[in-house]
């Protein structure tokens, strides 16, 4: 699968060794930053992965900053981005099954390695389920084809 990952200085270890395992299953995995541990600021990194994602250059997007909050809802504001936040694998796995999620965000002061390296590998090998939830995926599209420019 061609994954997308960003960070900000508070995401930048956990994304680096997320990498590693993701690219150790043979995944093509490109980072869009940050790569340093200067303070940088989150939605400058939320935005480069959401818009990776949402033109259809990569199947997913990871991102991660200190809790994974501001990042994902700064992901969430490119149109057709549905990025789950998430600090379990339960959440993980429905964020694909019934949202149909294309990114995920979580924080590196929030998950550990282990689960981080869990959540991640629920979330890229579970399948969305259709049917009714797409009914109402459509209904966040439209939402968003009412309110996006
Ligand atoms: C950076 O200190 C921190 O605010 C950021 O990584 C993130 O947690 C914001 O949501």
């Amino acid at each position: 699968m061609k994954i997308v990952m960003g960070s900000d200085h508070a995401g930048l270890s956990l994304k680096k060794q997320i990498i590693s395992h993701l690219e150790e299953q043979g995944h093509e995995v490109v980072d869009v930053g940050t790569n340093d541990g200067s303070s940088v600021d989150y939605p400058d990194f939320g935005l480069k992965v959401a818009e990776e994602v949402s033109t259809g250059n990569y199947d997913r997007g990871i991102v991660i900053c200190g809790t994974g909050i501001g990042i994902s809802i700064a992901a969430n504001k490119v149109k057709g981005i549905r990025c789950a936040m998430v600090s379990d694998t339960f959440s993980a796995e429905m964020a694909r099954a019934h949202n149909n999620a294309n990114m995920i965000g979580f924080g590196e002061r929030v998950v550990g390695l282990g689960l981080a390296t869990k959540i991640v590998d629920v979330f890229l090998k579970t399948e969305f389920e259709g049917g009714r939830h797409e009914r109402r995926v459509n209904i966040i599209k439209e939402i968003e084809d009412k309110n996006f420019k």
